[in-house]
């Protein structure tokens, strides 16, 4: 008897990989429904600071009241329509926004509070004129938003499931200690696709092949293998071999371990939580790393890669280069492989490529972005 060998799975059509408007589309439809990651609450450290976050073809200006609670709102002014900051980031001295057009002046809480040189007329009330305010919701220190009036789901619901992944790190005490920003020449959906395989681990990452054995055979679970027969105390998950403690370039602890952490995330070395459209999280036992993105264009997305670490550690005994080499070198080298699948989308002979049945993840990635635009 012969066992029906697995099928292939369609991809997406090349066109929404270079196609302006099919971007749009997919703006509207899902950068501008989902929760999206845009930094950390220490971001925005005192009452009164403030900075600008251009995401999905808008720019939000995010800020922290007088109260303490940080809003999110368009950068736009309610009388004709000047951009209220310019700087990217700064401070409103006085709990005061003011417009530098006609300088009308809202309070941090976004409430219209004075109009200038303004005729007083019967049928204006300044209460009807806030400035656009964005949902915004914060989880473990980590700052989200949302563009809708009133979205779908709450960032609890929406996350939920991917926050209980690395719900035992202290995530919301950790310190920042190191943030850069890459552009990387690939529609976004590319680098999400690239992020649900290990297809291209063996060729694209030699040093994380090395550092986990499963990704060295092209796979992201043991049980992925064709021919997996079940064994008491298999771990399923992938982790990190013999000898390597963490993501670093000597395989051990860049710092000395976070407490509290789940026995089987140590035992693996890593444990990844997912916020599509915008962000990732994985937490090692010594550090913890963020990666985030935005589309800047069809053919370009921002990516962000931070690193956090126990506050407890002061800032003179954290090696940033041995703390973020490694890391580093796998996020640029995955951006490379997805800037080079980029240029290829480019052939007008390629209709839509294919997705092996290992690549089920993507399959699964490219549902989630067909059911929001249907
Ligand atoms: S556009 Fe802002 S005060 Fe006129
Ligand atoms: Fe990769």
């Amino acid at each position: 008897m012969t066992t029906a060998l697995p099928r292939t799975i369609p991809s997406l059509p090349t066109r929404w990989y270079v196609d302006e408007a099919h971007h749009q589309r997919e703006i509207e439809a899902i950068w501008r429904r989902e929760w999206l990651c845009i930094g950390r609450e220490a971001d925005w450290a005192a009452p009164g600071d403030y900075r600008l976050v251009p995401i999905a073809g808008q720019e939000l200006l995010v800020l922290r009241g007088e109260d303490g609670e940080l809003r999110a709102f368009h950068n736009t002014c309610r009388h004709r329509g000047s951009v209220l900051c310019t700087q990217s980031a700064g401070h409103f001295a006085g709990g005061r926004i003011v417009c530098p057009y006609h300088a009308w002046t809202y309070s941090l809480d976004g409430q219209l509070a004075r109009t200038p040189r303004r005729i007083p007329c019967a049928d204006f009330d300044a209460s009807n004129y806030p400035l656009y305010g964005v949902a915004l919701d914060t989880w473990a220190g980590f700052v989200f938003i949302n563009f809708e009036p009133a979205p779908a789901m709450t960032l609890r619901e929406a996350f939920g499931s991917e926050f209980d992944l690395v719900a035992s790190w202290p995530l919301a005490t950790l310190r920042t200690a190191h943030s850069e920003t890459h552009t990387v020449a690939c529609n976004w959906k590319l680098f999400w696709e690239n992020f649900m395989e290990c297809a291209h681990c063996p060729g694209v990452h030699p040093e994380l092949s090395r550092a986990v054995p499963l990704y060295g055979k092209g796979l992201l679970r043991l049980d992925d293998e064709p021919n997996y027969q079940p064994a008491p105390g298999d771990l399923l998950e992938a982790s990190c071999g013999e000898g390597v403690e963490t993501w670093s370039t000597s395989g051990k602890l860049c710092l000395p371990p976070l407490s509290g952490i789940d026995p089987a995330a140590i035992a693996t070395g890593m444990r990844f939580a997912t916020f599509f459209p915008s962000a990732f999280v994985v937490g090692h036992r010594d550090y913890v790393r963020s990666v985030r993105l935005h589309p800047l264009g069809v053919d370009k997305i921002e990516v962000t890669i931070e690193w956090y670490v126990d506050p407890a550690v002061p800032a003179s005994e954290v090696d940033v280069k041995t703390l973020t080499e490694f890391g580093r070198l796998v996020v640029l080298q995955d951006a490379r492989a997805c800037e080079l699948a980029q240029r290829g989308q480019r052939s007008t002979r390629h209709e839509a490529g294919v997705l092996m049945p290992q690549e089920y993840d993507v399959a699964l990635f490219h549902r989630w972005v067909q059911e929001r635009l249907a």
